[in-house]
């Protein structure tokens, strides 16, 4: 019989938390399936709300379908003007992560009942927050330039809206095209940290704004969300073509990490970074040239040279940034936009955990005392552990 220690895994690396029919990664081959159907065809084929629809209806939908679930959302994209209002009081600092998962919260107030027996309540909570997302995410953005939020347009579809409440002007087609792409892309992947994170809420029977919010909040850290962010930091500082291999080189030497590249899970080239660097180099032809993207590609190449063979390639925030920044789009907002997109993956996630639901209780090995004495406070000493060892457990 295996002993607790054994059984015990750091991370819970590997260990199944969940079975589930949404997405199927497999990372020796580069496969990542959203309920079944590979994501080169999804990006190619499909649009953002057609896949939101894929993922948590779990199956493609008709003509008639698609329309009225985009109808639905593109009528509900307003938010209360309680919740703008909330978000003046948010400090213009703040990160946008934290007033999403603060806005993503607060909306479990204004649509408080709960109800996840009936059908109704479900589709009206998978609207919600698939419309206010995007709503909230640019409205911080503006108020904290000091704007009024921009009002959603009834008239663009979800990708271009999004962009539109950022600048108040319309789009060009294709770049709100790639934009709804990287949604795709970035709609859903299996069983990471932010999904684990909705699906252990979600297995409380709380509200979906409080299953959502704790994604939000988990998918914020640096180990998680954001790498795409300082993939564009790392360019900037490397500065040129013939400044990679010294920089690649100075990195291993210092076993320093390299922005954009590893995963868990992919031992080959993330296939969304494929598709990432397609996009990219199609937008680099229509709209200009990005500076780093040589730097980048470089880059690439040199990683290979050096580590490839321990199965580090470009991970999807290697181009994603890139993308990005030609998009016009500020830089601490590329987390929000993974969220904006992971919400149609966790939704899915919180209706399957609702279908099978037993509330998740894992246990501990306890490593700590027995039998102490309660301490008087006049003979306590002071504890030197906690001046001196800043790893020690108290
Ligand atoms: N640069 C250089 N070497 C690396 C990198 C990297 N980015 N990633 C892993 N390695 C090396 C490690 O040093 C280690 O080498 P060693 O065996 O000689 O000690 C080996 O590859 C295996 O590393 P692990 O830590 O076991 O890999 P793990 O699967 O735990 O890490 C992770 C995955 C966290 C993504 C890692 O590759 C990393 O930190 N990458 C940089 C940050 C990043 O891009 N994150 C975004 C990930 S995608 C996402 O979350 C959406």
């Amino acid at each position: 019989m295996m002993t607790d220690s054994e059984v015990f895994k750091e991370g819970l690396a590997g260990v199944p938390a969940a079975k589930s029919r949404v997405s199927h990664v497999d990372g020796t081959d580069g496969i990542l399936e959203y309920r079944g159907i590979r994501i080169e065809e999804l990006a190619k084929s499909s649009s953002f709300i057609e896949v939101a629809y894929l993922l948590i209806w779990g199956k493609l939908p008709t003509q008639g379908e698609l329309e009225e679930f985009e109808y639905e959302i593109r009528t509900h994209r307003r938010i209360k003007y309680h919740i703008r209002d909330m978000m003046k009081c948010f400090p213009e600092t703040g990160h946008p992560m934290d007033a999403l998962q603060t806005s993503a919260a607060a909306l479990g107030l204004f649509y408080a009942r709960r109800a996840l027996d009936d059908p109704n309540y479900i589709r009206a909570a998978v609207v919600r927050l698939l419309a206010k997302i995007p709503t909230m995410v640019a409205a911080f953005h503006m108020i904290r330039e000091g704007n009024d939020p921009i009002q959603p347009n009834d008239k663009l579809d979800y990708a271009s809206n999004f962009l539109y409440m950022l600048t108040e002007k319309e789009p060009d087609p294709f770049a709100a095209k790639v934009f709804d792409v990287c949604l795709t892309l970035h709609a859903e992947h299996t069983m990471n940290a932010s999904t684990f994170s909705a699906r252990v809420t979600a297995s409380t029977l709380t509200d979906p704004y409080a299953v959502i919010a704790s994604a939000v909040g988990t998918l914020a850290g640096p180990l998680h969300g954001g790498a795409n962010e300082e993939v564009l930091n790392m360019l900037e500082e490397i500065g040129s073509v013939e400044n990679v291999r010294p920089y690649v080189e100075k990195c291993l030497a210092n076993k320093q990490r390299i922005m954009g590249f590893g995963h868990r899970v992919y031992k080959v080239k993330d296939p969304r970074a494929i598709i990432l660097q397609d996009l990219a180099e199609q937008l680099f032809a229509k709209m200009g040239h990005d500076e780093y993207y040589e730097i980048a590609v470089e880059l690439e190449k040199v990683v290979e040279e050096y580590v490839g063979q321990k199965g580090i390639y470009p991970n999807v925030d290697f181009y994603s940034g890139l993308v990005y920044r030609k998009l016009d789009i500020p830089s601490d907002l590329f987390t929000p936009l993974f969220a904006i997109a992971r919400v149609a993956g966790w939704l899915a996630h919180w209706k399957e955990q609702l279908s099978v639901n037993k509330i998740y209780r894992p246990t501990q090995i306890y490593i700590g005392d027995h039998n102490l004495s309660y301490v008087p406070m006049t003979e306590r000493v002071v504890s030197v552990a906690r001046n001196e060892d800043p790893n020690a457990i108290i």
